[in-house]
């Protein structure tokens, strides 16, 4: 039954797909090196492994589906263009995370298992859910849940089906059709058709191009209006039915990032301040309409980075912050004396700017400000304390001669 289902096609391995599939790839490493360390170093668990399967967790994505279509759940731990190696060792089993049987049961016709991954075709509402993948050798087992989702084929769901891609303004990109690698073995028949917005794009001409033999579209100079929703589909046929694949990507048009000459407006040459308190001193930059993500901020002390010169944290740089004001960029560390001592005096700041225009740096002293002392605060003070007495003694004066009534309740307390 299954044998008369098993394509003949190997597992397909290209540069391009190993790219675009590089997140799980890293992630099937990672766990086949997890899984190997784990059966080395603990070696008494193997017996136990048979039974006690180990659950990998969730995998990170979700498979958005449309009803009708062919679906393909393939296994996070065993990839595609590792099949051919581990197949002969291992056993593959789905189940729905909702029941103990085995997928695909006796009588399902849509389901089978195809090279370790669950085809369901045509895929149906109902068939959305969380599958859980076994693999299992004869001394190791493990278990990871993948989730599905089939929608309907409507406009209203496209937001939940489609993949994000990015492309800049004026430049030009490619959209690449996801996830077609179990319908696309033979990679010169692929034949991609595209669509914006559900009208059929003329794929040949100065400003789309569907690259042969590939799942790409290309975008010339891309504008504002190219953004929104696109659909690719291609035919897949089985058991000489004809089936649609499609896919849903949703174009996000940015702005180029633009850098500019940093300029740094703030600190001034010297700084004063008493010794003993707390400090602040902000460098500030100003980018106009530049980007602030590839400009560089930091401070030095005698040339030497303030992680490095200031080891116990007493001078530390303090939060970036990003700000725009009237529409202009700026950038703005600040270099943080908790508390100033008598080494800063002499000690060389400077404030360094860098992006891939320019490099720049501004040098700030710290100078001590005029001796402070109570001495030098309360002896203007007390003379102004002396005047303000006299004026009100020479008032009272007066005021007692004159209407001495007017002030009974404040004698009453002489
Ligand atoms: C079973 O799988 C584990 C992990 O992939 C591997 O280290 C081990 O060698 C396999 N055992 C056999 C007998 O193939
Ligand atoms: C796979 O399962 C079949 C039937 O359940 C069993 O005969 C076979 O030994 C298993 N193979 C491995 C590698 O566990
Ligand atoms: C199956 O998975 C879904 C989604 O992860 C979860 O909400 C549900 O509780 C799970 N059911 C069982 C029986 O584990
Ligand atoms: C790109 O398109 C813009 C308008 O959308 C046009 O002004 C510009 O000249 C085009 N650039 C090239 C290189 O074709
Ligand atoms: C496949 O898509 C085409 C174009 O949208 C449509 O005409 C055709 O009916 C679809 N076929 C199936 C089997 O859904
Ligand atoms: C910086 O150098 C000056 C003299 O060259 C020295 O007095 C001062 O302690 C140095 N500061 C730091 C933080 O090393």
């Amino acid at each position: 039954m299954q044998g008369c289902r098993l394509r003949s096609a190997g597992p397909v391995l290209s540069t391009s797909y190993v790219l675009q599939k590089l997140p799980e790839t890293m992630f099937i490493l990672y766990m086949l090196i997890m899984s190997i360390s784990a059966s080395t170093i603990q070696p008494e668990e193997h017996t136990v492994a048979a039974e006690n399967c180990q659950f990998l967790g969730k995998h990170f994505k979700t498979d958005f589906r449309v009803e009708g279509e062919p679906v393909v759940l393939r296994c996070p731990q065993v990839q595609l263009w590792l099949w051919a190696s581990v197949s002969p060792h291992v056993n593959v089993t789905w189940r729905k995370n909702d029941s103990d049987r085995t997928i695909p049961g006796e009588e399902e016709t849509r389901m089978w298992i195809q090279d370790g991954a669950l085809w369901i075709l045509p895929a149906l509402q109902k068939d959305s859910g969380t599958y859980i993948c076994t693999v299992r050798n004869s001394s190791y087992c493990s278990e990871m849940s993948v989730e599905l989702r089939v929608f309907e084929k409507t406009e209203a769901s496209l937001p939940f089906i489609s993949y994000p891609q990015i492309l800049t303004l004026s430049t030009s990109g490619s959209l690449v059709c996801p996830e077609l690698s179990e319908f696309t073995h033979n990679k010169m028949d692929m034949k991609i058709q595209w669509y914006k917005d559900s009208v059929l794009l003329d794929q040949d001409n100065e400003k789309f191009l569907s690259v042969r033999g590939t799942s790409r579209l290309l975008i010339h100079n891309v504008s504002v209006e190219d953004a929104g929703y696109y659909s690719c589909a291609m035919t897949f046929t089985h058991e000489g039915i004809p089936y649609n694949v499609t896919r849903n990507i949703e174009l996000r048009v940015n702005k180029k990032e633009e850098e500019t000459i940093p300029v740094i407006i703030s600190p001034h040459q010297t700084i004063l301040a008493s010794l003993g308190s707390r400090l602040t001193i902000p460098c500030k930059v100003f980018l106009g309409a530049g980007t602030q993500s590839t400009t560089m901020l930091w401070w030095m002390a005698n040339n030497t980075r303030i992680e490095n010169a200031y080891q116990g944290g007493r001078v530390a740089e303090g939060q970036r912050q990003e700000y725009s004001e009237n529409n202009e960029n700026y950038i703005d560390v600040p270099l943080v004396f908790d508390p100033v001592i008598r080494e800063d005096l002499n000690t060389d700041f400077k404030c360094l700017v860098r992006n891939t225009l320019s490099f720049q740096t501004l040098r700030t002293t710290v100078k001590e400000a005029t001796t402070f002392s109570w001495g030098t605060v309360l002896a203007p003070l007390s003379l102004v304390c002396l005047v303000l007495v006299g004026i009100w003694m020479h008032r009272r004066c007066k005021h007692r001669t004159g209407k001495a009534y007017g002030l009974t309740t404040l004698k009453t307390g002489h």
